[in-house]
C-alpha cells in the first residue's frame, strides 16, 4: 500500500486485494445485520483500525470506500459504531464522515488500548450486544490481548488481517540473530508469547545422517497453529480456513482470519463466510 496526497489527509492508494478483502466484509455485514436483527439483539460496528474511510483504488484511480463507509451503508443499520484510527488527520476526516450521526463514537488512538478499556466493555454492558470487529493492520501492529479480549467476551466476530508478507520480511529469519528486537517485540506481542518460534523451524536430516540442519518451515503450521491458538487460548468457537491475500505479483500480503463465538449465531457466522469465502475460491480469485 502506498499514499497518495489529497489535502492534509494522506489517503491509501489500495489494490485489488484490499478491495476483494472489503468486498469479503460488505458481503457478511449484510448478513450479520439481517441476522442479528430479525433475533432482536444489537449489531455493534467496530473498526479498530478504521483508515480514513476513503482510499484511492489502484485499478481505476477512483475513491472508493473504506471499511467504515461501507459499514454505514450496510442494511439493516448496525445500531452502533466504533472506530478507532491512531493518526490525527484521519480520525478527523471519519469525524467529518460521521458527522451528524448519534450512533458513532470516533476515537483517535491505538486500539490496543481504546478496544481493550472503552470499547469491548462497551458492548460487554448489554446480554443483547453482538459485535463486529475489524482488525485491519498494516503489519504486526496489534497485541494478542486484544484479540483475547474479543475472544472471551464470547459476544464479538473479528475480521483478522494475519501479517503473513510482515513476518515473513522482518521476522522469519534462519539466524534469528538478524532479526531486529523491535520485529521479535512485535511478533511476540501479536503471538502472545514466544510459542511461534519453534514453529518456523524444521529439524531436516543433514548430508551426513548425523548432522542436523535448521531450516524455515512453510507458513502454513504457523496458520494451524494460529488457528487453534484462536479457540483453544482466545476462546473461539469457530475459525474457517483462512484466506491469501495476494499483491499484483502474487505474492501473500496477509491471511484473512475470521473467527466467532461459541454459540449457534457463531456458528452460522462460520457457514456464511465460508460460503463466501468458497465462492472467491472458486472463482479463482484467492
Ligand atoms: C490498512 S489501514 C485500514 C483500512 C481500513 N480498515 C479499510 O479497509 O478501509 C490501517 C490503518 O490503521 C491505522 N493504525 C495503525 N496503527 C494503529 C493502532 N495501533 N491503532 C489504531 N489505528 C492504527 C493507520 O493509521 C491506518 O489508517
Amino acid at each position: 500500500m502506498s499514499s497518495s496526497k489529497s489535502s492534509q489527509l494522506k489517503l491509501d492508494e489500495i489494490g485489488k486485494w484490499s478491495e476483494l478483502k472489503l468486498e469479503i466484509i460488505r458481503k457478511y455485514a449484510h448478513s450479520y445485520t439481517t441476522i442479528l436483527t430479525s433475533h432482536r439483539l444489537s449489531p455493534i460496528y467496530i473498526d479498530g483500525f478504521a483508515g480514513a474511510g476513503e482510499h484511492i483504488s489502484r485499478t481505476t484511480g477512483e475513491r472508493i470506500k473504506g471499511s467504515p463507509l461501507e459499514a454505514f451503508e450496510t442494511r439493516p443499520s448496525f445500531a452502533a459504531f466504533h472506530l478507532v484510527d491512531l493518526e490525527g488527520t484521519r480520525a478527523d476526516a471519519l469525524k467529518a464522515l460521521a458527522a451528524g450521526r448519534t450512533d458513532t463514537k470516533i476515537y483517535h488512538g491505538d486500539c490496543n488500548d481504546v478496544l481493550l478499556n472503552k470499547v469491548f466493555p462497551e458492548v460487554a454492558k448489554s446480554v443483547f450486544n453482538r459485535a463486529l470487529c475489524i482488525l485491519d493492520p498494516y503489519g504486526l501492529h496489534l497485541d494478542w490481548e486484544v484479540i483475547q479480549a474479543a475472544g472471551r467476551t464470547g459476544q464479538i466476530e473479528i475480521f483478522l488481517n494475519f501479517a503473513t508478507g510482515d513476518m515473513q520480511r522482518n521476522v522469519f529469519r534462519k539466524d534469528q540473530s538478524k532479526v531486529s528486537a523491535e520485529s521479535l517485540e512485535r511478533m511476540n506481542r501479536f503471538w502472545g508469547d514466544e510459542s511461534w518460534k519453534p514453529l518456523i523451524y524444521t529439524t531436516q536430516q543433514g548430508l551426513f545422517g548425523d548432522m542436523e540442519e535448521k531450516d524455515r518451515l512453510s507458513v502454513t503450521n504457523l496458520l494451524t497453529a494460529f488457528k487453534s491458538r484462536l479457540k483453544k487460548v482466545a476462546g473461539f468457537g469457530f475459525v474457517p480456513e483462512p484466506v491469501p491475500m495476494k499483491n499484483s505479483k502474487g505474492t501473500v500480503i496477509y491471511h484473512l482470519f475470521y473467527a466467532s463465538p461459541k454459540s449457534k449465531g457463531g456458528e452460522l457466522g462460520q457457514k456464511i463466510v465460508t460460503q463466501i469465502m468458497n465462492k472467491y475460491r472458486e472463482e479463482g480469485q484467492i
